[in-house]
């Protein structure tokens, strides 16, 4: 099982320090990647304009650039603002497959301010990989990331 307690303060920290989003988006997915069991994808989509996410930092292999709000696990959490956990990416109608490799998914929506501004996304090569445990520690990060990260973007 996942040490998220740990995790979770080794992350406050470093994104702490972080002297931009990108930067802060960087090293987020760069730690992820490396503490995660059973992980082949782990990085973020970012928002363009209103409808569509385009690839932001990651770690893993190459992925599609641009993803429609609606589309796929990533659209799909983007548009409801709601945590998409697939235990059988290929149960899951519209899911992109980027890398063959992945047999399940959890993707976590980025909202400031009540507007969905990216994705973090996690593949796994594992079936069934994500737990609520895991879930609702995403969450948490997440919220972290949400309170440090795109204040001035979306500053209203
Ligand atoms: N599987 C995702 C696409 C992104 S890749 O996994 C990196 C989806 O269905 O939205």
């Amino acid at each position: 099982m996942q040490a998220w307690d740990l995790t979770i303060k080794q992350i406050q920290e470093i994104l702490a320090d972080a002297p931009s989003d990108i930067s802060a988006l960087s090293n987020l997915s760069a730690h992820l990647y490396e503490v995660m069991d059973n992980v082949n994808w782990c990085g973020f989509y970012l928002t363009e304009g209103s409808d569509h996410l385009i690839l932001g930092p990651f770690q893993g292999k190459l992925a599609c650039y641009d993803i429609d709000f609606g589309r796929g696990v990533c659209g799909t959490a983007a548009q409801s603002k709601t945590i998409q956990l697939v235990d059988n990416v290929h149960e899951f109608a519209g899911h992109i497959a980027c890398d063959s490799a992945s047999e399940s998914e959890i993707v976590v929506p980025l909202i400031k301010h009540d507007i969905c501004v990216g994705v973090l996304d996690i593949d796994s090569p594992t079936r069934a990989r994500f737990s609520q445990q895991d879930a609702d520690a995403l969450q948490n990060i997440v919220t972290i990331l949400m309170n440090t990260t795109f204040r001035k973007r979306y500053l209203f």
